[in-house]
């Protein structure tokens, strides 16, 4: 999709659609621009009958109003002071959504001024986001996107505008939802080190693909027990982005990747969406999704590690017993008191890992727990971190790009739940407390001196409707709170 600027005078505009946005009580003040394109007479009692009065969620769509126009829409913004950045989002993508395949290109005017300055960004994010579709796996439906450009009316106060940035953004998040939406039978560990390799070719980043043999030298022990139940190999991705001159900060992202999750021998039954469990690699698609963002956006001064222990939980001979007990890779013993707690035993060993890097901050996202889906349901993923500061940028990061995220206790009384009687710790604790007991089993195999957060994903990765700017499917979740807080760290 096409983003630009209309620089000349509004009354030269020559589309044929359009978007308008307009706030409460300066309706037919607001209405003066767009004099030339419609009869505002006419427009004005249409709004009057349709009780139109600006109000947020309000929304009204017009055809043939005279002149060259075929469509104009209306959005209500509410109030001027105190627009809501995330309310526009939803506004818009609902708005857009229903345009898609019916105009080539869409003007759009806003209150721009009201707005602030980095308003257009998420517009256009919000847009190109909101008009994603996947027919990779379709290849007779015959869903086009017509929508090709949108043109920004009267925006004459922004000197310039780069929608670069936006553009590289969308590239990753896009990326993300690919990988989740792809089917566990495309997608398979080794097609992930694939996509991995192709995006570190493409930005010039530094890739290591650990074999299933480089994992056990490492004695990651829990991790390739997990992979052992598939006759897919496992593949442990590890790239490197390094800025051009100095380091001043240091990260690990770290996703949790199952390309499929069966559940092991404590096999998923019942309605525990075992069909769904594709998407049980969302935590490493919002990694490398993120890897693929930065790797074109460059920051400055942050040396960026993104690392994933990609393999499937599956059920062979060879597969994991409940009551085995296995090894990490950091010396600690674990009893798989149940096969489908299976993601932290991936995460144990690929955070060991990346403590061993001796990065100021390790961040970790997976599909963790259904426990976390239950208590935050789908529009906010689960937090847990040992530092504070961490815990606010992150929440601070969410909180710009819309993406829902909730801070929850790490809570250390609850670890007695992972007493085992034969090993150092069991990998399952009590029902109750679920997605808890995960995070502070994580905690154990981590290096205490380095900030760290975890967040689960399990009820935001995947929406089976449309969602603010997330159309029903993968979400991508994460790739842009990870970018926003990224670039909180860039040293310019
Ligand atoms: N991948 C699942 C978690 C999950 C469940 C993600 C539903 C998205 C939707 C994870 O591996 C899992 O199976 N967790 C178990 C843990 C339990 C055995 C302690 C769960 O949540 O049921
Ligand atoms: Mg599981
Ligand atoms: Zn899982």
């Amino acid at each position: 999709m096409q983003f630009s600027i209309f620089k000349n005078q509004l009354s030269s505009w020559q589309g044929r659609s359009l978007i308008i946005g307009l706030n409460k009580d300066y309706i037919d003040n607001q209405l003066e621009t767009i004099n030339f394109i419609v009869d505002l007479k006419q427009l004005i009692k249409k709004l009057n009958d349709n009780n139109f009065k600006g109000e947020i969620g309000n929304s009204i769509s017009l055809e043939i109003l005279g002149h060259n126009l075929d469509s104009l829409t209306i959005i209500g913004l509410g109030e001027k002071n105190g627009m809501n950045t995330n309310v526009l989002r939803n506004s818009l993508s609902e708005c857009i959504r229903k345009v898609i395949d019916k105009e080539e290109k869409i003007g759009m005017l806003m209150p721009w001024d009201a707005l602030g300055n980095n308003a257009i960004y998420d517009i256009a994010e919000t847009l190109r986001l909101s008009t994603y579709k996947d027919n990779r796996f379709n290849k007779h439906r015959d869903e086009k996107i017509t929508l090709k450009e949108i043109e920004f009316l009267n925006l004459e106060n922004i000197e310039s505008i780069s929608f670069k940035e936006v553009e590289n953004i969308c590239q990753g998040v896009e990326f993300a939802r690919k990988l989740v939406a792809a089917p566990p039978n495309d997608l398979t560990p080794l097609e992930m080190s694939k996509k991995a390799i192709e995006i570190a070719n493409e930005h010039n980043l530094e890739i290591k693909i650990l074999e299933e043999n480089d994992c056990r030298n490492l004695g990651m022990g829990a991790y390739l027990a997990v992979a052992k139940g598939s006759n897919l190999k496992p593949k442990f991705i590890h790239i490197t982005y390094r800025p051009e001159n100095s380091v001043s900060f240091k990260v690990a992202l770290v996703g949790k990747g199952l390309t499929f999750d069966s559940g092991g021998y404590n096999l998923k039954v019942g309605a525990s969406q075992i069909e769904m469990m594709k998407y049980d690699m969302g935590g490493s698609a919002a990694v490398l999704g993120a890897a693929k963002a930065i790797g074109s956006l460059k920051p400055k001064g942050v040396e960026i590690h993104f690392i994933v222990a990609a393999c499937e939980n599956m059920i062979n001979g060879l597969a994991m017993h409940p009551g085995d007990v296995i090894t990490a890779s950091n010396g600690k013993t674990i009893e798989v008191n149940n096969t489908d707690a299976e993601g932290r035993l991936t995460l144990a060993d690929a955070l060991t890992y990346a403590s061993n890097l001796k990065p100021n901050t390790i961040i970790d996202l997976a599909t963790l727990t259904g426990a976390c889906l239950i208590a935050l349901g789908n529009d906010v993923a689960g937090m847990w971190s040992n530092n504070d500061e961490l815990a606010n940028e992150l929440l601070d990061a969410a909180l710009n790009k819309g993406e829902g995220l909730w801070r929850m206790p790490l809570q250390k009384s609850y670890k007695d739940g992972l007493k085992s009687h034969i090993a150092d710790m069991k990998n399952t604790g009590p029902r109750a407390g679920g997605s808890i007991t995960a995070a502070l089993f994580l905690e154990e195999f981590l290096d205490k001196n380095i900030n760290w957060a975890h967040i689960d994903i399990a009820g935001t990765c995947w929406t089976d409707k449309n969602k603010g700017l997330n159309p029903s499917g993968a979400t991508g979740y994460g790739v842009r709170t990870l970018i926003d807080w990224i670039k909180s760290k860039e040293k310019i």
